[in-house]
């Protein structure tokens, strides 16, 4: 019988996720719930919530479902895994407890501290005064963020006392972000190139993929408002093998140490958001699952069984190598609606879909939906990723951008220059 997985997501992420598993050897069925337009043309999707976690256990139950892989972060701090391992289910993920790392910056911080990463200095306070009295002790530039969940919108980088404070107020006095912005982390600016990345981890062994970099800022040069990222591309030039390995020893594996020690082992992909300062490495944040758009680069070049992967991984019984890729590069390229991030446009008709994967790129939906005609339209923010493998970074960036210029919908926004000069 062959195998059957249950990935977790409606995004581009879990888009890539779903190819990269069918590309298994043991050629499992996979489902996705609640997935999107683009994932129902490539595996049968059931719409469940994401964070639904009493329907997504029946499903998983009924359906026999031998690996449950989870990709956004909301459904692992509320306890998905947890609840699916409760009823023997084999997940990929981490328990809510470990999800933590992402939850809570605080607690990451607490973690880093703990492990010895390196990591800016730092305070976590409760009240404006106590928040004050750190942007002081600091100095500027400073970075303010919500302790919490926040969709990539808690962080502000404070240039002026008055828009640190403003920020600090945002949180604790406005409660602009709820309950998630009742503590704020308040950390020392730095300054560098950033690079995410990624391990998987199974509580104790660590296998890392190459490093990526994601593009945040909505405009070319990396200008205008943050976005959940507007392409990603790997390798990173500036981060070879070797250095790479070495970020492992010194920030995962006494992460994933320290959590274990204090009884939370972390399972999952730990992803370490990294700064790369003139004083050394600098980890800016801890994700515990896999990057979004990263992995939409990452899993195209992956050259062995993910199935198998992920599964020893749920099991504990990783091997403590990298990942293995294929050489050469992976870019994609971002396409996003009309008046994003702010309020993104939908309904737009999307053509050009088969063109562009007849040229050679794999087209990873985001926001898509079917219309009632059976026409593709816009229906989210980040409408959809390509990306292109090549011999180098020029080449895929070159394949990736030639396949986008065949899709085509009113308003889209995409950047031109992401993996230009690397
Ligand atoms: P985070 O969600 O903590 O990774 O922060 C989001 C973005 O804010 C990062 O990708 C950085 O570009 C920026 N950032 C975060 N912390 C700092 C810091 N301490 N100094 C300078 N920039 C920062
Ligand atoms: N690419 C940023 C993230 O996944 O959080």
């Amino acid at each position: 019988m062959n195998r059957t997985v249950l990935v977790v997501g409606a995004g581009g992420r879990e888009h890539a996720l779903v190819r990269a598993l069918q590309r298994s050897p043991q050629r499992p069925h996979v489902i996705c719930a609640p997935g999107n337009a683009g994932i129902a043309r490539d595996a049968e999707t059931v719409a469940i919530s994401a964070t639904d976690n009493d329907a997504l256990v029946a499903l998983a139950r009924d359906r026999r479902v031998d690996l449950v892989v989870v990709g956004p972060e909301a459904p692992l701090v509320g306890g998905l895994c947890d609840a699916l391992r409760a009823a023997g289910i084999r997940a990929f993920g981490p328990s809510g407890a470990a999800a933590r790392l992402e939850g809570s910056k605080a607690f990451a911080k607490e973690i880093m501290a703990a492990a010895g990463v390196p990591t800016a200095r730092s305070f976590t306070v409760t009240d404006a005064d106590a928040g004050r009295r750190a942007i002081a002790e600091l100095g500027l530039p400073v970075a303010v963020k919500a302790d919490g969940l926040a969709a990539g919108k808690g962080v502000v980088v404070a240039q002026t006392a008055d828009e640190a404070h403003a920020a600090l107020d945002a949180c604790l006095v406005e409660r602009a972000f709820g309950d998630a912005g009742a503590a704020v982390v308040i950390e020392e600016g730095m300054s560098g190139p950033e690079v995410s990345l990624l391990a998987i981890c199974d509580g104790e062994h660590v296998a890392r993929f190459p490093a990526a970099r994601d593009y945040k800022p909505i405009g070319d040069g990396n200008t205008g408002p943050n976005t959940g990222g507007m392409g990603s591309v790997s390798p990173v030039a500036d981060i070879p093998d070797d250095l790479a390995d070495e970020l492992i020893e010194a920030v995962h594996r006494p992460g994933i140490r320290e959590m274990a020690r204090r009884g939370v082992p972390f399972t999952g992909v730990l992803y370490a958001g990294l700064m790369m300062t003139p004083a050394g490495p600098r980890v800016l944040e801890f994700n515990a699952r896999f990057g979004d758009p990263e992995t939409q680069a990452l899993l195209p070049r992956v050259d062995e069984d993910l199935v198998d992967l992920l599964t020893r991984a749920a099991d504990g019984q990783l091997d403590d190598r990298p990942v293995r890729v294929g050489a050469g590069a992976a870019v994609a390229v971002v396409l996003a609606a009309a008046d994003y991030p702010a309020t993104p446009r939908t309904g737009d008709q999307i053509t050009g879909l088969d063109e562009a994967a007849a040229a050679g790129a794999e087209l990873y939906h985001a926001g898509t939906a079917a219309d009632g005609d059976g026409r593709i339209v816009t229906a989210g923010g980040r409408v959809l990723a390509v990306s292109a493998a090549g011999r180098d970074v020029a080449d895929a960036r070159a394949r990736a951008y030639a396949a986008a210029d065949h899709v085509h919908f009113a308003g889209q926004q995409r950047r031109s220059d992401i993996a230009a000069g690397l």
